[in-house]
């Protein structure tokens, strides 16, 4: 099988010759090339020029032979086109400089125009897919994880805020999501349009809500969400983190290939999302650890799925910096190594 197909038959729940794999943020601080680069740009920098963009999505191709590419931006990058002013804060993340609380902050929103807002960004994908040997992922963060940054100004732990408002001023909240929604439909568009051969929904937050929450007060956003992506015909990863109560939800509201933790037995997951791909779900935290407990548990993941077509192996989360990158090409081996569905 080429290495192009293999991602992407796996994401359709097709028969492969061995299990895909690649790995949430495999591009980035676990990659010596890519703290090089770092260290003569910022990661806006990088995503506001199409050939250093281009250049460290590749990084991780080449090195470690994973099954896919993913597009390097962070989920904040589209918010610049919204009007909303951010910085990438080192070893923090995201934060946002005025946060949006009122239906007033939500007014001052821009409608996203991609070719305005991300050039730059949809020319390193024609640059990528012009070089690349396996598929590119485009990516975006769902409503509510970027919700919880506009809202909270920044990281959060229990996501107070964004759920009073959610709570508090429902009609805020509704404005606030159609906006997002909006914004991500043209923005996942845009990037098909310019040769993303896949995509995946980052809702790395959705995990902080009860069922109840989800299903009432995000669940018509992220159907909607859905609808406006699954016409592109490329196959959409619904990923999340903490998803074990929702994961029947999730699958619900769209997407072929549906992301689990480590927290959920594999095969588990597989019941609860019903006929659909998964992705995962290694504990990125034994990265860190000796080769040996990386073993066990891919080993474990794998056996778990028991040769089921529509098996994309990754980690439940992103590669945490600190991963040694030979963990990482030898985890890639192991699961070539698996052999083909049945
Ligand atoms: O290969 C890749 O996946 C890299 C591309 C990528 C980045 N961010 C670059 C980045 C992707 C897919 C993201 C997505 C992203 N960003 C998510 C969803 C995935 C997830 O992990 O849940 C989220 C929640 C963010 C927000 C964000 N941006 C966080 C939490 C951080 C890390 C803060 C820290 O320093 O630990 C960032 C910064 C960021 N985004 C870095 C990179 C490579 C590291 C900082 C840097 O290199 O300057």
């Amino acid at each position: 099988m080429s290495p192009d197909a293999r991602y992407l038959h796996a994401a359709r729940g097709l028969p492969v010759d061995t299990t895909p794999v690649w790995f949430m943020r495999q591009a980035g601080r676990a990659l010596p090339e890519y703290r090089k680069i770092r260290e003569r740009a910022t990661l806006l920098e990088i995503t506001r020029d199409p050939a250093l963009c281009a250049e460290v999505t590749l990084q991780p191709v080449r090195r470690l032979g994973v099954d896919a590419a993913i597009l390097f931006a962070d989920i904040t990058t589209p918010l610049a086109g919204l009007g909303v002013a951010f910085d990438i804060k080192e070893g923090v993340g995201p934060v946002i400089e005025h946060p949006v609380r009122t239906m007033a902050d939500v007014e001052t929103l821009r409608p996203f125009e991609p070719e305005a807002a991300v050039a730059p960004l949809l020319e390193a994908i024609r640059l990528i897919r012009a070089e690349s040997p396996v598929p590119l992922i485009g990516f975006a963060g769902a409503p509510f994880t970027l919700a919880c940054y506009l809202v909270e100004g920044g990281p959060s732990r229990d996501f107070q805020r964004t759920k009073r408002l959610m709570h508090a001023e429902p009609a805020t909240w509704a404005a606030l999501l159609d906006r997002l929604v909006d914004a991500t439909i043209a923005y996942l568009s845009a990037q098909a349009a310019a040769g993303a051969q896949a995509l995946q929904v980052f809702d790395s937050w959705v995990g902080g809500l009860s069922p109840l929450d989800y299903e009432r007060r995000l669940w018509p956003w992220m159907r909607r969400l859905f609808e406006g992506i699954a016409p592109l015909g490329v196959p959409i990863t619904h990923f999340g983190v903490g998803t074990g109560g929702i994961l029947g939800l999730q699958a619900s509201a769209g997407g072929d290939v549906i992301g689990l933790d480590w927290r959920i037995a594999l095969s588990e997951g597989r019941r609860l999302v019903g006929d659909r791909a998964v992705q995962g779900n290694l504990d990125p935290v034994l990265l860190l650890g000796p080769w040996e407990g990386v073993e066990e548990a891919a080993r474990w993941v794998l056996a778990q799925n028991d040769g089921r077509p529509g098996h994309i192996f990754n980690l439940g989360h992103g590669v945490l910096p600190g991963t040694d990158p030979d963990h990482l090409a030898r985890l890639v081996d192991l699961v070539h190594g698996s052999g083909a569905s049945r």
